[in-house]
């Protein structure tokens, strides 16, 4: 191999290395989203402490956490809201007490569903009902057409004890569904 060649073959190497370190980074990069696809959003966090909440009387809690969208990450920030309703009272002790945790996502298109004082939970936007079960509130009941498709989706939770201060805690796993549909689905 003459002098010629060999530098010819260097110049190649060095060209194909310098597009490879472009090129790697930039197919990942441009991936991210389609890889991100069917990866669950879940976040599980610890929201309110028990001794805060009361029966009758639901709370509604931030939930915090780093968000994403097709190529930028957001850190910490409000990514949604739940209620959380008690239903056993203090004379339950805190291991046995039962709490239940709602999206506070109307399933019907999306809107925040507010707390009710008369009856449950209903939406601002076009006028669904929930009881405080989460479940729609009857037509007949009503007075007027539901518009919801299913009740509030309930939200994994449990209570959990700190280790350091000795105060229970409801942990949420939040998640979100699509709205529109009659069944509870993952949002991908
Ligand atoms: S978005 Fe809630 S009733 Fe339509």
């Amino acid at each position: 191999m003459n002098r010629r060649s060999v530098l010819k073959w260097i110049s190649r190497a060095i060209g194909w290395t310098t597009a490879l370190i472009v090129a790697i980074p930039g197919a990942s990069f441009i991936t991210a989203p389609l890889r991100r696809r069917g990866q669950s959003d879940a976040i599980r966090q610890r929201v309110v402490k028990l001794a805060n909440l009361r029966v009758g009387e639901p709370t509604q809690v931030a939930i915090t956490g780093s968000r994403q969208d097709a190529w930028v990450h957001y850190s910490a920030e409000i990514v949604g809201r739940a209620w959380v309703v008690r239903e056993t009272d203090e004379s339950v002790a805190p291991q046995e007490a039962r709490v239940k945790v709602f999206s506070a996502v109307c399933p019907h298109l999306g809107c925040v569903v507010q707390f009710n004082t008369e009856r449950g939970f209903n939406c601002p936007c076009h006028k669904a009902f929930f009881e405080l079960t989460g479940k729609p509130v009857p037509e007949a009941e009503l007075g007027h057409k539901n518009p919801t498709p299913r009740g509030l989706d309930d939200l994994q939770c449990q209570l959990v004890e700190d280790e350091q201060t000795g105060e229970w805690w409801v942990e949420v796993q939040y998640e979100k569904f699509e709205y529109g549909l009659t069944a509870k689905v993952v949002r991908a």
